[in-house]
């Protein structure tokens, strides 16, 4: 069954990372191919929620800037978690209640003409624009992006590809000082409580430690790694530290709501220096979530979003596109919602590998 859309609205939601241009370019061509118009709400729903809204009509035209090749977001986003306080352009804050958001929701996407909605964002963001869309009757579609890379149901999500790429390339560069100067260089990874990032970016960027939130860990088994390669002829050594682990005393050097970390390296930096080791700690951070999307995020991109329009276009509704099995298919978003997110599994082939090559990653 094919249903009679005529205009669409595509949005971003959550953390940035590179590849949602991509995503975006890829929505708008292959909705224009159908004869769709083509909304981009900005700041994920506040577009919707403000008034007057915020949004452009996208046209091919919006993508001779090269923005389909740059990081972020050309339609803005919000990961605040919080959709009931609203920062209006001029600075000013207003507050609407569950009842509020849900009329401005579907009063917005009334008056914009919209009978769909393609939401590229992480799964909390997804769970969140699905009841409003339910509440206006409008369908929706869902598009993964997360360099956590633990995105439930999908094997990887747009963004992943490009950090994992980032990481590799600061591991390549703090490598020529480690060298330099026989130093243990420590990169501190994002991923939030997932270690994918961090063990995969570890592996390929040829690191001595990779210590991710999934697998526990001894300070005495670091040690012990960094003496062998330092025994070993090896003057220098490379440690990955994913942000979402404990110091060996249990805790986070900080957290927010649980759910953001950093600062965990400053801890290792400061005992291995006290033990004779000469290092320093490196936080990524952002930097991890820009630069241009490599080639993997944009066919990614390209290929999610290309599923998103033919979903619509026969009908579909309240599906979420997904990479599995090395290829595109797609899943009930209820369903895909009910699923947690995906860590790393201690037994999997990568941590085998990384523990074959005598990275250590903790203790089995
Ligand atoms: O979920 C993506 C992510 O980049 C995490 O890896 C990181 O912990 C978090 O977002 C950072 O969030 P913020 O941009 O709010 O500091």
């Amino acid at each position: 069954m094919t249903q009679d859309i005529k205009k669409i609205g595509v949005l971003t939601s959550g953390g940035d990372c590179s590849g949602l241009n991509t995503a975006i370019r890829a929505v708008t061509f292959s909705a224009l191919t159908k004869g769709w118009e083509v909304y981009g709400i900005h700041n994920a729903t506040d577009g919707l929620f403000v008034r007057p809204m915020w949004y452009q009509k996208l046209t091919m035209a919006d993508f001779e800037f090269p923005y389909a090749t740059l990081g972020g977001t050309m339609l803005g986003t919000n990961n605040s978690g919080n959709p009931h306080v609203l920062t209006r352009e001029d600075g000013s804050v207003e507050e609407l209640t569950d009842d509020e958001l849900v009329q401005r929701f579907t009063d917005g996407v009334h008056e914009l003409g919209l009978s769909a909605l393609v939401v590229i964002g992480g799964d909390g963001s997804m769970a969140i624009v699905s009841k409003y869309c339910k509440a206006a009757g409008i369908s929706m579609i869902g598009i993964p992006k997360t360099i956590d890379n633990d995105a439930p149901g999908t094997d990887t999500a747009i963004g992943f590809a490009t950090a994992r790429e980032v990481v590799m390339d600061a591991l390549d560069k703090l490598d020529t000082t480690a060298t330099s100067h026989h130093r243990v260089m420590i990169a501190e990874v994002m991923g939030r409580s997932a270690g994918h990032l961090a063990l995969q970016s570890a592996i390929a960027g040829f690191a001595d430690v990779a210590l991710i939130p999934e697998i526990e860990y001894t300070y005495e088994g670091i040690v012990e790694r960094l003496k062998q390669s330092f025994a070993a002829g090896r003057k220098h050594a490379l440690m990955v530290i994913a942000e979402g682990i404990k110091n060996p005393e249990g805790k986070h050097a900080f957290s927010v709501n649980g759910r953001t970390f950093g600062g965990v390296s400053s801890y290792f930096a400061e005992r291995l220096g006290q033990d004779g080791f000469n290092v320093r700690a490196n936080v990524l951070g952002h930097i991890q979530r820009a630069g241009t999307p490599i080639a993997e995020d944009r066919l990614l991109a390209s290929q999610f979003a290309v599923r998103a329009i033919e979903l619509l276009d026969k009908g579909q509704n309240n599906r979420v596109v997904i990479h599995k099995d090395g290829r595109v298919q797609d899943e009930d978003l209820d369903y895909i919602l009910k699923l947690a997110n995906t860590p790393v599994d201690p037994n999997s082939d990568l941590v085998n590998t990384a523990r074959s090559l005598g990275i250590y990653v903790g203790e089995k």
